[in-house]
Order: structure tokens, then sequence, then C-alpha cells
């Protein structure tokens, strides 16, 4: 049994804080989810299972998939959440296609939320052990001492950081380590960044990229937001130059320029099998034809994890990158992605890292990110996977392309590919 992707849509992409400040995640998964029924026409009831993910999960609601699919899909629909960092939407999409395949499901629908707006913020420790304690406590006397010995910074309210638990490095830190250990120049990155945000700009005053996008009505006042709002039409080349480095300002080449942004948005994608697909009169844009995650040391390139998952995705497709028509990399920072690129080029990475006699390769620069990626685009990192999949399928379909390569970087040293095959 064949996994096809059949639709997909998204909300649009917009900075933490700005237009779609006020929407949670749930908020945001419910407005992709509704919309992606509503434009495909699916029957609620033909959905087996809703497959959603998040990275900065809401304490009071963890399942996120089940609070969407309680306000869109009978109620008779399980639906559950995943959760691989940056690749969680595809995690999500693998999920159902593995679900299909099977088959233990027709029709899933899988995505992704983040509302990065809407971080939680708890308590230390010691705060949380003595609130429980007072609230246990029998009497005024006991619910005061349940606080005896707090110390001043003990009250301070604590944040989820973007960086990695086991080595306390942020990614952006990782980024700019990798941009010293590669050699990766910061007049690269900032064409990179640049040419981001060229074809986002292109693609979304041509009209390709606001057609994976559904309009949002935020409310109260209901205002409109129908497009990314983080493409620069306005940057050049020494606008970028300009910008100081965050992550080592000292001897660093990160900047805000070259690296994704804070982010909010969801992603929502239709999969069915070739049977339902037929059935039920759907005309599949694409099929999932492989896929590979990996994982490495996050102590070493923490966001090098496309170049070793690609090659195993193609090896599993059986095909070689000569036979990519379009890819679609997901950009953490121009110097993961530049890092990336060297890697796949390079005889000596494939042999020492991968064991392969010839370099993993990649598909002309003109045929990476047409549209632009995540640096200019944004990037909510439970519903980027959503997009690049849509993107590339979207695209694939103008330019009659037969094979497309995806690629993203996660947290935790882990990388993600998958091989789709035009219908
Ligand atoms: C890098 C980062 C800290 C920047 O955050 P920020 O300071 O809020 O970013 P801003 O958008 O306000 O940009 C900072 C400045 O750079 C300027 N700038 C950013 N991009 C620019 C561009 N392409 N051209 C010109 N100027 C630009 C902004 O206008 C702003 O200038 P101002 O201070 O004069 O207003 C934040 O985006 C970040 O942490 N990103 C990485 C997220 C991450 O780790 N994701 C995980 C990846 S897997």
């Amino acid at each position: 049994m064949r996994a096809s992707i059949v639709a997909g849509w998204r909300t649009p992409f917009c900075k933490a804080g700005t237009a779609l400040k006020d929407l949670t995640a749930i908020d945001l998964g419910k407005l992709a989810v509704r919309e992606l029924i509503a434009r495909s026409e699916i029957d609620p009831h033909e959905v087996d299972q809703l497959i959603f993910g998040t990275v900065v999960h809401n304490p009071h609601a963890p399942n996120i998939a089940r609070e969407v699919g309680l306000a869109t899909l009978p109620k008779s629909v399980p639906a559950f959440t995943v959760s691989r960092q940056c690749a969680s939407a595809n995690q999500a999409i693998t999920s159902a296609v593995d679900l299909i395949e099977r088959g233990y499901a027709r029709v899933v629908i899988a995505g992704g939320a983040e509302s990065l707006s809407h971080i939680p913020i708890t308590v230390s420790d010691p705060l949380a052990q003595s609130l429980t304690r007072a609230a246990k406590a029998k009497s005024v006397a006991g619910r005061v001492g349940a606080f005896r010995g707090l110390r001043p910074r003990d009250l301070l309210p604590t944040q989820p950081q973007i960086a990695e638990p086991t080595t306390g490095e942020s990614m952006g830190e990782a980024a700019e380590r990798m941009a010293k250990e590669n050699r990766i120049s910061r007049q690269a990155q900032d064409e990179w960044a640049l040419r981001s945000h060229r074809l986002a700009a292109q693609g979304t005053s041509d009209g390709r990229l606001l057609t994976e996008i559904a309009a949002v009505y935020v409310p109260p006042d209901y205002q409109v937001s129908d497009r990314d709002n983080g493409i620069r039409t306005d940057t050049s080349l020494e606008a970028l130059a300009q910008l100081k480095p965050v992550f080592d300002r000292k001897f660093g080449s990160v900047t805000a320029g070259s690296a994704s942004p804070i982010t909010d948005g969801a992603s929502a994608l239709l999969l069915m099998s070739d049977e339902a697909a037929g059935a039920l009169g759907y005309q599949p844009l694409g099929h999932v034809v492989s896929y590979a995650y990996t994982a490495l040391d996050p102590g070493a390139q923490l966001l090098q994890g496309p170049a070793y998952a690609a090659p195993i995705a193609l090896d599993r497709a059986g095909a070689t990158m000569e036979d990519i028509d379009l890819m679609e990399m997901h950009e953490a920072f121009a110097a993961q992605v530049l890092s990336n690129l060297q890697a796949m080029e390079s005889a000596e990475f494939a042999e020492r890292e991968l064991g392969r006699t010839k370099p993993v390769g990649h598909p002309p620069l003109e045929s990476i990110n047409v549209m632009g990626g995540s640096i200019a685009i944004g990037h909510p990192f439970a519903a980027t996977g959503g997009r690049i999949t849509m993107t590339l399928l979207n695209e694939m379909r103008r330019r009659n392309a037969g094979l497309g390569l995806i690629t993203v970087c996660a947290a935790g040293g882990m990388g993600f590919a998958m091989v789709v095959e035009a219908a």
C-alpha cells in the first residue's frame, strides 16, 4: 500500500510577538486543520487519525493533536502528538505514511504548530517543591514553613531555552562553532541569507508561496494576516554586513540576518492510501518514496544531520543525488546550510563519516530552496516540516519534476531526509 500526499496548507509564518501573537499553538493548529478540511473538501468522518507535532509544549494540554482534533474532527478520531524538534512535522508525516502503509489507516491528517509568542514560564524546582509542600500543609504555620530556606534566586521564573540540555550549547552557538570549524565565511553566510530573502520575496510577489498559505483573521479585531512577515524586500549585502554577531560577539559571524527568526505558525497535510485517493476522488500531489532519520553527538557538529540522512534516504529510494530535480533544505542558519552542502560535496566527509567512496553530492544551487527558506520565511519549529513538504510538492508540479528531496536538521544532533516522487 503506497501513501500519497494529497493536499496541504499552512498559516502565514509570522515573527513571534507580531501578527499571530494572540493565538496559541493549539489555536494555530486548529486553523490549519480547519482550512485543510474546508479546502480539500475531505469529509472529516473519513479521517482515521490526526498526528501533530509541537516542540514547546503547553504543560496544560500536552497532547496538542487531541486538542486540535477535538475542535476539528469527529471526537472518535484518535490523535497523538510527536516531537522531534525542528523535524516534528516531518515525524508526523512519516508516522502517517507508516500507518497508511501498514494498512492501519486510510486517511491521516499530519502537521505541526508552534507559538513562540507563548513560551511557558515555569518556576524553579525549590519553589515548586515549596508550593507542593504548602498545598499539603494542614496549618498556616506549616504553609509558611514550606517556604523556609528559599533563596531570592529560587523565586525567579524559568523559561525553556533553545539550547541542548546535554551540552548547554544554544543552536546559535552550535551554528557559530560549525562556521568556524568548516571555515564558512561571514560573507558566504550573508550571501545565503540575501538569497533566501530575494527568492522568498520573488515567490511571494509571483504568488507561488501565497498558494500554500491560508489567511488568518486574528481575533479580537479580526485583522487579516495572509503572508509571511519576516521576508525582507529591503535587505542587501551591505545591510547584512552591518549586523553584529549574536552568539559570539567578539569573534563570531552568525547574525540575526543569517539565522532563522523566532516564529509562530502551523501547517497541516492530508495523506491517504492510493486506494483511498482513488475511492474518494483525489489526485495525489506526490508519494513518499523513502525517508531516514539520523543522530550524531550533540557535542560534535550539531546541525550537520542532513549530510548523514540524505544518502540513507536516497539509498532507500534506490536513487542518487543526480536523480533529484528539486530540493528543499530547512535553513536553521546560513552557516548550517553551507556546512551541510560542503559536507555533501566532500569526498573526505563521505569516506570518513559515511564509509562511502564517492561524495553524497547535491543538486545544483538553482534547484535548492527555489523560493528561499526558513531564514526569510521563518521557522515555527514544529510547523516547518509541513511547509517545506508542500513548498516542494507544489513546485515539483509547476516544474513537472520527477523526484524531490527534503532535508531538516534538528536539535539533539538529529537529521532527517525524505525522497518524494511526483504523482
Ligand atoms: C538571532 C536572534 C537571536 C535574533 O533575534 P532578534 O534580535 O530578536 O532579531 P531581530 O529580527 O530583532 O533582528 C535584530 C536586528 O537585525 C536586523 N536584521 C535582521 N535581519 C536583517 C536583514 N536580513 N537585513 C537587515 N537587517 C536585519 C533587524 O532589523 C534588527 O535591527 P534593529 O535592532 O535595528 O531593529 C533570533 O532570531 C534567534 O535566536 N534565532 C535562532 C533561532 C534558533 O535557534 N532556531 C533553531 C534553529 S534549528
